[in-house]
Order: structure tokens, then C-alpha cells, then sequence
């Protein structure tokens, strides 16, 4: 998408962390903001600081009902969307036999499941004007497993087989109609708090805006990957040596143990 100004943008999770660094800066280049987010309040308050005619909606992205009825809204009060962000995420960063049922469903609801949801929500009008960009946040994990991410990293390793085969079905129905996957490690947005990078010269952790900035010139170029930092490049080719050196490798550089100390979000404050 070469030219923003003017472009409708929705932006799921779009209140606070990368995705409110994408609006920002998606704002500044002249485009029309949609924000979602669970936390409508929040949503709002972030629209007001962006300024520009900004819109926020409420919307749980993991309930289907609910995308149908915000996703109307949106098109009758804003018009259809040409580039949709699917960038709402969750981690709960617990060993698999610590996660609750509810931690497990509600990571597939947010982060995988809501990409169909939202997705086939916006899609088919893009593809009837002939353009339009659809962006997946995944994550570094949908390339390579990490310990205490285990519904994490399946979910977004789904996340990143979503968007190849969107991309595949895309490039022969709709060619004006791009896709871009974002495969980023560690980002100091407070949803991965109390991590841990071994080697921060190789894998550091990296700036919100930073992220959001190569996300935004990824769709500006429709480049169909960003993967950041350049070490995680490596991990497809990696996976041709066995699979014990492959392990090897990522627990020497520390990825296994960077989640030791997970804090994340932290439970909500209690009601006083
Ligand atoms: N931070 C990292 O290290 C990192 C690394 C790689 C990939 N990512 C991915 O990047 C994306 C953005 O993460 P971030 O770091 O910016 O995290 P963040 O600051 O926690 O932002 C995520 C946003 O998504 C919203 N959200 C959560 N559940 C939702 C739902 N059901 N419906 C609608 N909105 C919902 C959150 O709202 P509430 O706060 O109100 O719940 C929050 O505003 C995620 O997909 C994440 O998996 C992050």
C-alpha cells in the first residue's frame, strides 16, 4: 500500500503498546485511525492523544458476535477498510501443566482465532475494490519454541501459517490485496515484563516505536515479513542441522531461560 493519506486503518489491540505506535504514526502520515481494544476507555483516551479524527471502538476480538457487530459499525460510520492490523495479543507464560483451561483458550481465542474473525470481517470488501493490506502480528515464537510459551507459541506459530496461505490465496484471487507477517523477539511494551535476554548485542530487546516504524514501511513497500531482530532471520535455516544442535544453539543463547522471570501485565488491581 504506497500511499497512506486518506486510508481507512484499523488497528486491533490498538490502545496501548506497538499497536498504539502504529497508529501514531500511521495518523501522521495521513491516515484515518480505527482503534479496537478491549478496554474501550483506554481505546478512547489513546484516539484523543492521536488527534487527527482518530475513531475507538470496544471490541473483544475473540468474540466472534461481537467483530460482526463493531466490524458494521466501522463501515457505516467510517467507511471500509483498506489496511486492517491484526495486532491484539495475549501470553499467559506459565509450563504447560500450570496453564488453566481458560489461559489456553482465551491465547488461541485472542491470538490466533480473532485473525478469522476480524479477517473475514474486512477481507471481502478488499478484495471487491481490488486492494487493500492485511498485517499479522505474530511473533519471534511463531518461528521457534520457547519454554513457558507453550500455548503462546502455538499460537502464534498458527498466526504465521495463517498469513502464508492468506498470502497464497491472495496472489492468485486478488493480487492488489497484500499481506505482511511481523515476527518480532522481545519488545519493552510491558506484555512480556521481567523477561530476560542473554546476548542483547544479538538479540536485543527492542523500542516500540522501532517496531512499529519497520512495520508501517513494510506495508508502504508491501513487503510480505518482518522478522526482527536479524538473529531470528536465521531460525528457518537453523532447522536444517539436527535437532539437538538446533536446541543446542537456542538454549546457549539464552531464549529457554528468558522467561524465568515473566511477570507480563501482572494481575489487574483489585476494585477498591
Ligand atoms: N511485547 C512483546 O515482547 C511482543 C513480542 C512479539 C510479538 N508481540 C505481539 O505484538 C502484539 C502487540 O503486543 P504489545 O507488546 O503491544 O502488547 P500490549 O501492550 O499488551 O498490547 C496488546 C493490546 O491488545 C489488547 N487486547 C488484549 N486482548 C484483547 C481482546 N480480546 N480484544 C481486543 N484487544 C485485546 C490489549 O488490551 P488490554 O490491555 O485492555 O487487555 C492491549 O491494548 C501482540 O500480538 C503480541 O503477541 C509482542
Amino acid at each position: 500500500m504506497r500511499e497512506l493519506e486518506g486510508r481507512v486503518a484499523l488497528i486491533t489491540g490498538g490502545a496501548a503498546g506497538i499497536g498504539a505506535c502504529m497508529a501514531r504514526e500511521l495518523a501522521a502520515r495521513g491516515a484515518r485511525v480505527v482503534l479496537w481494544d478491549l478496554d474501550g476507555q483506554r481505546a478512547q483516551a489513546t484516539a484523543r492523544e492521536i488527534g487527527h479524527d482518530a475513531r475507538a471502538y470496544a471490541c473483544d476480538v475473540s468474540d466472534r458476535g461481537q467483530v460482526a457487530r463493531v466490524a458494521a459499525r466501522v463501515k457505516e460510520e467510517v467507511g471500509p477498510v483498506d489496511l486492517l492490523i491484526n495486532n491484539a495479543g495475549v501470553v499467559s507464560g506459565k509450563p504447560l501443566l500450570e496453564l488453566s483451561d481458560e489461559d489456553i483458550e482465551r491465547t488461541f481465542g485472542v491470538n490466533t482465532l480473532a485473525l478469522f474473525w476480524v479477517t473475514r470481517a474486512f477481507l471481502g470488501d478488499m478484495i471487491a475494490r481490488g486492494e487493500g493490506h492485511v498485517v499479522t502480528v505474530a511473533s519471534a515464537a511463531g518461528t521457534i519454541g520457547v519454554a513457558r510459551m507453550t500455548d503462546y507459541a502455538a499460537s502464534k506459530f498458527a498466526a504465521v501459517g495463517f498469513d502464508e496461505s492468506l498470502r497464497a490465496e491472495l496472489r492468485r484471487s486478488a493480487p492488489g490485496v497484500k499481506t505482511t507477517v511481523v515476527c518480532p523477539y522481545y519488545i519493552d511494551t510491558g506484555m512480556f515484563e521481567g523477561v530476560r535476554t542473554r546476548y542483547p548485542g544479538l538479540l536485543p530487546i527492542l523500542e516500540p516505536d522501532d517496531v512499529a516504524h519497520r512495520v508501517i514501511e513494510a506495508i508502504e513497500h508491501d513487503r510480505p515479513r518482518v522478522v526482527l531482530p536479524f538473529l531470528v532471520q536465521l531460525v528457518p535455516a537453523l532447522r536444517v542441522f539436527p535437532v539437538a544442535l538446533f536446541d543446542w544453539a537456542a538454549d546457549l543463547l539464552g531464549v529457554n531461560a528468558s522467561m524465568d522471570e515473566f511477570i507480563g501485565h501482572g494481575e489487574p488491581e483489585p476494585e477498591p
